[in-house]
């Protein structure tokens, strides 16, 4: 079994956006592996976020990956703005309008790691494929649109079936899993096969300092490490 290296993403957009640049650094500061950066039209899902122009202005403070999650309907119309601002991961969803291998290509094109993600309800046979063109398959334990909700341990089976599928198959691809993630679930997510995970509330909110939130789900995450 091959066992990938634990990173934590921790999601802007349960950062203060009044305070975007600070609150980045204290997450890298902190031990961030990434920055999840939660990219929301409005269509796709019932909210809207940020776009490019604000991925822009904050890569330069930035020196961690900017992994960009793009909950949108057309990707195909945003994938080069996204990578120009600067993005090293781009994920579409698997639920889009718009063409998942074409989608896929761009993004290889333009030498940016490519994700795929799945809603709770899309079984993972939507994504399988495309696994051999992908560096990600991002699962979903919460209804895309906000942070702040409830994981669905549900998900744990799709889980375990997309790290089962990487594993037989030798493939060279991370799991992130997203929604609803901190100190005292980490585990479950990686004792079910995933490496790289999502915080947003868990990461921004609370009373302690964002470097202990990181610290604390790393800790927990390492126990189920696969
Ligand atoms: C949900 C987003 C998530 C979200 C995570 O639509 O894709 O990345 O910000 O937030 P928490 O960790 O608070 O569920
Ligand atoms: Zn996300």
């Amino acid at each position: 079994m091959n066992k990938r290296k634990i990173m934590i993403a921790p999601s802007i957009l349960s950062a203060r956006f009044t305070h975007l640049e600070e609150d980045a650094l204290r997450a890298e500061k902190g031990g961030a592996d990434m920055l999840h950066l939660d990219i929301m039209d409005g269509h796709f899902v019932p909210n809207i976020s940020f776009g490019p122009a604000i991925v822009k202005q904050l890569r330069p403070f930035v020196s961690i990956p900017f992994d960009t999650h793009l909950m949108i309907s057309h990707p195909l119309e945003y994938i080069e703005k996204f990578a120009d601002a600067g993005s090293d991961w781009i994920t579409v969803h698997a639920e889009c309008d718009d063409c998942i291998s074409k989608s896929i290509s761009m993004i290889k094109d333009l030498g940016v790691k490519t994700g795929l993600s799945l809603n709770p309800p899309t079984p993972f046979s939507e994504a399988r494929d495309h696994m051999e063109d992908l560096d990600l398959l991002l699962i979903m334990t919460v209804n895309p649109g906000f942070s702040g909700q409830k994981f669905m341990t549900e998900v744990m089976d799709k889980l375990k079936e997309a790290k089962t599928f990487i594993d037989e198959n030798d493939l060279d691809i991370d799991i992130m899993v997203d929604g609803g993630i901190g100190r005292q679930n980490a585990d479950v997510v990686t004792r079910n096969g995933g490496n790289m995970l999502v915080a947003g509330n868990a990461a921004f909110g609370g009373d302690e300092p964002i470097a202990s939130n990181i610290t604390a789900i790393r800790k927990k995450a390492l126990e189920g490490h696969l």
